[in-house]
């Protein structure tokens, strides 16, 4: 081989070298995929550090209105310093001539540049309804969840007229203390009737239901929602009803909770603590974080009092304190007058998250492991609709309901900062991918179709029930064609 020769394979093995080390940039996720109607819609980009930087990418959605003026699009980038970011946007109109570019200004390559003819709808428009099926598929939601084939498994088939005799029952047993609303789904639409004293979070189950019935069509169904925390249906005497807390001792149906439901379909909305709004929003980087265990909440354990004991004989190791007294107000003056809230973002300030139990389970735990901290949760006999396939040691560190040996494991996790971290990685991939607002939409479409084909019972609207309708269409929801009402097969 002569002296070019030489140079030439040695050039072509540093190119090589240089292509292995500098991994493309990478997008992916629903929202590039614009007929998955979401609240927001929203993707990834995850790019090597070594060769780009988050200032050098250039993002544009946009698109025209039908008179062909530019749509009106709110684009938001949410960094999660671990060079990738979320683009998320909301459409308030329906838009054509739809176009998605993910460009490096730096290195000049344009990494997704798609053109949708259109229409590409909003959220709030009732326009392009699918099968659950097809819904379920585009936005490539898993189907096959364990906690739904476990809590339907209990059920071999439900006539519902003979799951209204025992919920009476029950009800009239504790009228004070139950709230419950039943729900008929027939032919897309939404009927209910409430019993109990306090039925103000049924707005949360209307807001879904409205939400899924303008994007999909649901089947037809009836159902039991109960509206408080303490899940009802009694392992002896089982009952079909959703709830939104599970626990070891009752058989319901378990359901996301109201916050992370409300929080999917009120993305760029009205809430601000969102599954994405977290990891955009969190100062400091691992290395940097305070080497603390940080608590911050409500009253309404005896265990949040204890760990504020703790943490008091412990100052060095964990922060915590209450905001509020409600279930424990002759405590205030030995604990403190409640403490100012600080913003949940502020959380992540500090390296390690504690998770105790209200007087349920605690529904921080999605925005906690989502976050960038290492999370203590402690043991507990109640969970939400996912905890089931989380692995204690892999995606969070279990500690004894008692909390005896928290101060220990705080210790053991300050010395091994590499596992710690592992850990704390685990635990947010998990949410990543697994708690974000499709995936939530996604496992309520799950639950629906499969509970409604246990039901024996002929689905008809009830006497006294009250139709749950949206706010009239907004004038923007001109809809393409009538075509798309259509059912898909
Ligand atoms: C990046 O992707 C392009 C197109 O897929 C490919 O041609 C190129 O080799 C990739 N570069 C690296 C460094 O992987
Ligand atoms: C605990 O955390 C809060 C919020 O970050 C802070 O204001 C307070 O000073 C901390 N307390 C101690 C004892 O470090
Ligand atoms: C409750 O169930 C969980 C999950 O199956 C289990 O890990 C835990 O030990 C149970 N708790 C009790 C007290 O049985």
């Amino acid at each position: 081989m002569n002296y070019n020769g030489v140079l030439l394979a040695f050039l072509f093995l540093v190119i090589k070298l240089n292509g292995l080390l500098c991994a493309n940039t990478t997008v992916w996720g629903v929202g590039l995929n614009p007929v998955v109607v979401l609240p927001a819609r929203y993707f990834y980009v995850k790019y090597n550090e070594k060769i780009t930087n988050i200032k050098n990418f250039n993002i544009l959605i946009n698109g025209k209105t039908k008179v062909g003026n530019n749509c009106r699009i709110w684009t938001n980038i949410l960094d999660r310093k671990d060079s990738s970011f979320i683009v998320r946007y909301k459409l308030y109109e329906i838009c054509y001539e739809f176009n998605i570019l993910v460009e490096d200004t730096k290195a000049h390559r344009k990494h997704v540049n798609n053109y949708y003819k259109g229409p590409i709808y909003p959220d709030d428009c009732s326009c392009k309804k699918m099968s659950i099926s097809s819904w379920l598929a585009n936005a490539e939601c898993k189907t096959d969840i364990i906690q739904i084939n476990s809590d339907l498994g209990q059920f071999k088939q439900i006539d519902f007229n003979k799951a209204i005799i025992k919920m009476i029952r029950l009800f009239q047993k504790n009228p004070h203390s139950i709230s419950v609303c039943q729900y008929v789904v027939k032919n897309n639409l939404i009927f209910r009737k409430c019993y109990g004293d306090y039925t103000g979070f049924k707005l949360f189950m209307d807001n879904l239901l409205l939400s899924l019935s303008r994007k999909v069509f649901l089947p037809d169904m009836e159902f039991f929602v109960n509206l408080g925390d303490w899940p009802l249906s009694s392992l002896q005497n089982k009952m079909p009803i959703f709830s939104w807390c599970g626990s070891n001792f009752s058989a319901d149906i378990i359901m996301p909770t109201y916050d992370i439901t409300e929080s999917s379909i009120e993305n760029m909305g009205r809430v601000s603590l969102d599954m994405l709004s977290v990891q955009g929003n969190i100062d400091k980087t691992w290395s940097k974080k305070i080497q603390k265990a940080f608590w911050m909440g409500r009253d309404s354990s005896k265990h949040r009092l204890h760990l504020v004991d703790i943490s008091k004989s412990q100052p060095h190791l964990i922060n915590a304190s209450i905001t509020n007294f409600f279930f424990y107000k002759e405590l205030k003056q030995k604990y403190g007058s409640g403490k100012k809230p600080i913003s949940f973002f502020k959380f992540f300030d500090y390296k390690y998250q504690i998770n105790v139990d209200g007087t349920v389970a605690a529904y921080r735990f999605p925005y906690l492991l989502v976050g960038d901290s290492l999370v203590f949760k402690q043991e507990s006999d109640y969970y939400e609709h996912f905890y089931n396939e989380l692995i204690p040691w892999v995606h969070y560190v279990p500690i004894k309901r008692n909390l005896d040996n928290l101060v220990e494991l705080v210790n053991v996790m300050i010395e091994s900062d590499r596992t710690a971290r592992i850990i704390s990685l685990n635990g947010q991939k998990y949410a990543r991918d697994n708690l974000a607002p499709h995936n939530i939409l996604g496992y309520y479409l799950v639950l629906f179709q499969k509970y409604s084909r246990l039901l024996v019972s002929t689905i008809e609207v009830r006497e006294d029930m009250e139709e749950v309708k949206d706010a009239i269409p907004p004038e923007h929801c001109d809809c393409e064609n009538s075509l798309h009402f259509k059912m898909e097969l």
